[in-house]
């Protein structure tokens, strides 16, 4: 069996330089150490269930949770993952992490992975806008049913609080856009504009969020998250994010792949910021009422810019690996940045790192993988 976090990344101290996570657990993203501080005693002693937890970004919440002292329980079908990652935490703390091999769409399986938790962390989804063109039935009831699976299974094991991990793709499209036409930052209160099955489910499950908060005893939030990326994320499909199929083809000494034009930009967000946000908003003391906020950093970044910038990051800036360009792909948005200044009010949430360190460690762990020949370098559907 490998060592915790076989991935081969090595943990980098805290932003003040000080060892803030718990003492058994390395986790693998950074966060600043007032932030660790304030949501440790919040966190140990309580149990919380994550769905999708052994997927990218809910196996860093994971992570987070067991540093903090927390229990978790995990549901995934491993549609999209592996166990791997959750088998050694369990192995390190078998008290601590539970791990259910099933369907949020399995109301059995649902009721053992929330059974004691007080709060669960929704991110089980089929995430991807293609997959999602090519069979919208399944993203469908996975991703706009299956919220209302766990809404039910929480309401029934009398859950305080479900958080719900929604997309910015909900917003589409702002009107009379054009390629490299200045996009203005998306707010909340806009009209969503969706332009795929998978941006309209992830909007149905919103509004289902919204609406069993209002209806029922439920503390809920969606969190519309732009563009995560970061240390194992899948990065070898057609389907792969932007970011991590970049840092795959430069560490392997290939030409990143750009559908459009590269003009398009996004706000990409280090997933520690989602870490971050999920945190604050489990442990928020706040009626959250079924808002939506926005997740990300503000800033957004076109494709030619973050090419130049991971080639450089990367150390084959010279010379210069041309991109290959490919057709731009159907339902995918021109333009997307986030306005987080709900988020900022509403948590107290902000970005964690830089968009420049995050990219490092990313490439980092990537460059890793493809020297031990891991299989941090594939994934598995997307
Ligand atoms: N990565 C991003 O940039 C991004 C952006 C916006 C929103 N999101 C949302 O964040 C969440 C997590 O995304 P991710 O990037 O970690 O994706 P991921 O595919 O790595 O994680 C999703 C996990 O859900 C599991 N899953 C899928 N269907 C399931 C089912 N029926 N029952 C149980 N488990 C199931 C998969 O096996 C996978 O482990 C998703 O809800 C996604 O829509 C992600």
């Amino acid at each position: 069996m490998p060592p915790v976090y076989a991935g081969g990344f090595s943990f980098r101290a805290p932003v003040r330089a000080e060892r803030a996570w718990g003492d058994t657990l390395d986790a693998m993203v950074k966060m600043p150490a007032d932030l660790v501080h304030r949501l440790q005693p919040l966190v140990a002693g309580q149990m919380f269930c994550v769905t999708g937890g052994a997927g990218f970004i809910g196996g860093h919440i994971v992570d987070a949770l067991v540093s903090l002292g927390g229990s978790v329980s995990v549901i995934d079908d491993l549609s999209n993952s592996t166990a791997e990652h959750l088998v050694d935490l369990i192995e390190l703390e078998p008290q601590r992490v539970r791990f259910v091999h099933g369907s949020i769409l399995d109301d059995g399986a649902m009721a053992e992975a929330v059974a004691g938790a007080k709060v669960v962390l929704h991110l089980a989804a089929v995430g991807s806008v293609p997959l999602s063109i090519a069979n919208p039935e399944r993203t469908w009831n996975v991703n706009a049913a299956g919220t209302m699976r766990v809404l039910q299974a929480a309401r029934s094991a009398g859950v305080e609080r479900v958080i719900y991990s929604a997309s910015s793709s909900a917003y589409g499209d702002a009107p009379c856009q054009t390629p490299g036409a200045n996009a203005a930052p998306r707010r909340e209160s806009e009209a969503p504009q969706p332009l795929s099955p998978y941006a309209a489910a992830k909007l149905a499950g919103e509004h289902a969020v919204r609406a069993w908060s209002k209806s029922y005893d439920l503390s809920t939030l969606s969190l519309r998250y732009f563009n995560i990326f970061g240390p194992r994320q899948p990065a070898d499909s057609a389907y792969a994010a932007v970011i991590a199929s970049f840092a795959r083809r430069l560490v392997l000494g290939e030409s990143p792949i750009i559908y459009g034009d590269g003009t398009q930009s996004r706000d990409f967000t280090p997933v520690a910021s989602v870490v971050a946000a999920n945190l604050l908003a489990a442990t928020s003391t706040k009626d959250l009422c079924g808002q939506v906020v926005n997740i990300g950093t503000g800033v957004r970044t076109d494709l030619l810019t973050l090419a130049r910038v991971m080639a450089e990051r990367a150390g084959v800036s010279t010379p210069m690996p041309t991109p290959v360009f490919r057709p731009a792909r159907q339902g995918e948005v021109l333009h997307s940045q986030a306005d987080i200044s709900a988020a900022r009010k509403l948590l107290d949430y902000q970005p964690v790192g830089s968009l420049d360190e995050a990219l490092g460690e990313t490439i980092a762990w990537y460059r890793n993988q493809a020297e031990v020949g891991g299989g941090g370098l594939g994934g598995a559907n997307r």
